[in-house]
């Protein structure tokens, strides 16, 4: 969460009577991570926010209630996915469509193409972490309004009721997280402000709108993503309730575009391009950008050994030099596993020579536990990608 915030109505003093007529009692809600060690929100309700008169069962379509059969990656083996081979079918939202591609203990990487609104849904296994490829929408949730685009990262807290508001149709990149998604902490000072030198600044972050949702309605259902499984909880009254709220745990937006490259005279090693961390996980951003600058520099990347991590990289956007001829292009996701050593392909040393810049948008996201694949990830995986960069299978 980028900084403190402050909606709608809220006391003077926390834990006080709050003043906003009518008379009738608010309901004020604490909402902490960390058990209340960490970033907190208070939140106002009209309602209690506990008041469920019924409790069922959730049939969540298409695997994603336990992800369907997982595949371990064996023999080991580089990936390339296509998502825009994934098929697409009307009436999808953008959480009960989605559909996990890459699935480790802590983060399950999904995919959906969504041209309905979803209904309101919690998850209370960890943060989501969605990037919108195509598309415009909302994010309601019981923090307010956030407009969302493409490019733009939104960071969803654990335990956040909130509904997708799709306006045409959005293609998302969806992160689940079983713990939370922060900004790196070499990246803040000790208070907790973006440093100078980070790539990215609270200027860049966008939280909810400044003024309160509020929704009336009984019987209203919740999707609820918990540990264990898929709950519905049936709410008395509308969840979007809150006349008020404050603090430092809420849904925010960041986009790519305002991500600052770092780049140096000779290649710059990923981190430099890190935008978020989480348990297990890391989250980078690869934007347009100068080359190195030294006459001598190697501008492609070196051949590299990701030791401790599956590395997994969504191709948003432009052109990408160090993959032409692998078949990767727009939309493309690729698994660089543990015990693979990958680099750029046959040809791109050679591209390079001229180039003084990349115009590549894409998201790249480390998970340091092994990741196994959907059957749906394997439906549209490439079988020619794993020898692709050998010359003879060029020929
Ligand atoms: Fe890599």
């Amino acid at each position: 969460m980028p900084h403190y915030r402050r909606v709608g109505d809220v006391p003077r003093k926390r834990h006080t009577v709050h003043p906003a007529p009518p008379a009738a009692r608010l309901h004020e809600e604490l909402m902490g991570e960390a058990g209340f060690s960490g970033a907190s929100s208070l939140l106002y309700h009209r309602h209690s926010p506990s008041a469920v008169i019924r409790i069922e069962p959730a049939e969540v379509p298409d695997g994603t209630a336990r992800s369907g059969a997982l595949h371990d990656n064996q023999p080991l083996r580089p990936h390339h996915l296509r998502t825009g081979d994934l098929a697409i079918a009307p009436g999808t939202d953008p959480v009960t469509g989605r559909r996990p591609l890459l699935v480790a203990d802590q983060v399950t990487i999904g995919h959906v193409v969504a041209d309905t609104s979803s209904g309101l849904y919690r998850d209370a296994a960890g943060d989501e972490l969605v990037y919108v490829q195509r598309g415009a929408g909302r994010l309601d949730s019981v923090f307010g309004s956030l407009a969302v685009g493409p490019g733009d990262y939104v960071v969803i807290p654990a335990g956040t009721t909130h509904r997708w508001v799709v306006d045409g149709e959005l293609e998302l990149l969806v992160l689940c997280a079983r713990g939370h998604v922060t900004i790196p902490s070499r990246y803040l000072s000790r208070d907790g402000q973006l440093l100078e030198g980070s790539p990215y600044s609270e200027r860049d972050t966008r939280g909810p709108d400044a003024e309160p949702l509020l929704a009336d309605g009984d019987d209203v259902p919740v999707l609820v993503r918990t540990r264990m499984g898929w709950s519905v909880h049936v709410h008395a009254t509308h969840p979007f309730d809150v006349v008020g709220w404050d603090g430092y745990l809420y849904p925010w937006a960041f986009n790519i575009a305002d991500f600052e490259p770092i780049v140096g005279r000779i290649h710059q090693p990923p981190p430099v391009h890190q935008t978020f961390a989480g348990d297990g996980f890391v989250v980078c951003s690869f934007v347009p950008r100068l080359y190195d600058t030294d006459p001598q520099a190697v501008k492609i990347p070196y051949h590299h050994a990701n030791v401790d991590t599956d590395e997994v990289l969504f191709y948003s956007a432009g052109d990408f030099m160090s993959r032409a001829g692998s078949g990767i292009g727009v939309g493309s996701i690729s698994l660089h596993p543990a015990g693979f050593v990958h680099g750029p392909q046959p040809g791109s040393y050679e591209r390079s020579v001229d180039a003084d810049r990349t115009g590549e948008t894409a998201v790249m996201i480390d998970v340091f536990a092994p990741l196994r694949l959907s059957e749906a990830a394997l439906s549209v995986s490439d079988p020619t990608y794993a020898t692709s960069w050998h010359r003879r299978a060029q020929a």
